[in-house]
């Protein structure tokens, strides 16, 4: 009763922010990802490798992530994900997790994405349940981030919210495998490694329950949704570059129009860092060298670019003395089973 799933992280082009229904997971509007895969120069890609064990030799339930016992947050979430699994199996068998990540973990670089759906895939392969791809991803929609919903899916994934009470219908699709348009580029730009302030989960309700213009945000996001799936079907990279732009400026409007939340702070995501590179690219935009960016609830910036303009921004992305690591991605496979366990 052991598996390992690979999952790769993924990147909103059109986000998710606010739920109908907070224990089901269930976003207020469909949202739209590009997968992360490999490149010629990152070979690794972006994921996390999750072993999953049940045994009823064990006494406890044991979860490791990047090599060190979880926090107490942690580990709560990841028994919850795993009760719900242990329940659809009909055992109740403890288990052991041990996950690793191979980029920064919690700091806006959905590591939560990538390790739900990971979580998600080895345990229900564990038991034995082998699951669709669409049941799988309502599954990895329950580890509590709703983004791992579109890590087991390649390529450009919606997560379509669904109509359903029950949530069985709120779960990814894969709308263009990653061969579609593999010359998009996304430089995952770290600024901040240190893990961030505010869950998502949290600033999400915050907002729902205190912005004042959560409103405008679901049919904000549907309307972006609805031009930027077709710009990506023509490959117009103008077209979908600047709707990711926007879609992440309306965002972070919302978190900026939050109001104090339950811990007494605004919910502003971004470092000075992060308003510097999003002028900067700007600039660099202005003088000719096509490239958008987009920003999830952390201080690091995700910029956008082609194949063929990757050398130079990686080029000038290093050389700002506040950027620390720049990780090329383009669209690449969804999640996937090994044979080599982590222990
Ligand atoms: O999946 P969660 O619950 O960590 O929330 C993700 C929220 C954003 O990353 C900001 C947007 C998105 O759609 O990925």
């Amino acid at each position: 009763m052991k598996a390992t799933a690979v999952a790769p992280s993924n990147i909103a082009w059109v986000k998710y922010w606010g739920r109908r229904n907070d224990a089901l997971v269930l976003p207020t509007n469909s949202n739209f990802s590009m997968t992360f895969g490999p490149t010629k120069t990152n070979p690794e890609g972006m994921h996390t490798t999750t072993t999953v064990e049940f045994s009823d030799a064990f006494d406890m339930d044991t979860v490791i992530i990047d090599g060190k016992e979880a926090d107490r947050n942690a580990y709560d979430r990841t028994v919850a994900h795993l009760n719900i699994i242990r329940g659809l199996a009909g055992v109740n068998y403890r288990f052991k997790m041990e996950s690793r990540n191979n980029f920064p973990y919690g700091a806006g670089f959905a590591s939560s994405a990538s390790g739900g759906a990971a979580e998600a895939y080895a345990a229900s392969e564990a038991l034995g349940l082998r699951l669709s791809k669409e049941k799988l991803s309502v599954l990895a929609r329950l580890s509590g981030s709703g983004s791992a919903a579109r890590s087991v899916h390649g390529g450009w994934v919606m997560w379509q919210k669904g109509e359903r009470e029950d949530g069985e219908d709120s779960h990814a699709i894969r709308v263009f495998d990653e061969n579609h348009w593999p010359d998009v580029r996304v430089l995952a730009t770290v600024l901040d490694d240190k893990v961030k302030g505010v869950r998502s989960a949290e600033g999400m309700k915050e907002s729902v329950e205190s912005c004042p213009l959560y409103a405008l945000w679901p049919s904000t996001a549907e309307s972006d949704l609805k031009r930027l799936i077709p710009a990506i079907e023509r490959r117009d990279f103008s077209t979908a570059g600047l709707i990711a732009e926007y879609n992440c400026r309306a965002l972070h409007a919302i978190m900026l129009a939050t109001r104090e939340g339950p811990k007494d702070r605004p919910l502003i995501y971004f470092a000075p860092e992060t308003i510097a590179l999003m002028k900067q690219v700007h600039a660099w935009r202005a003088e000719g060298l096509e490239a958008y960016y987009t920003i999830d609830a952390g201080p690091n910036v995700k910029v956008i670019c082609m194949k063929e303009d990757e050398a130079t921004l990686t080029d000038r992305l290093k050389s700002l003395p506040f950027v620390k690591n720049v990780i090329p991605t383009q669209p690449g496979p969804g999640a996937r089973l090994a044979d080599e366990h982590l222990f």
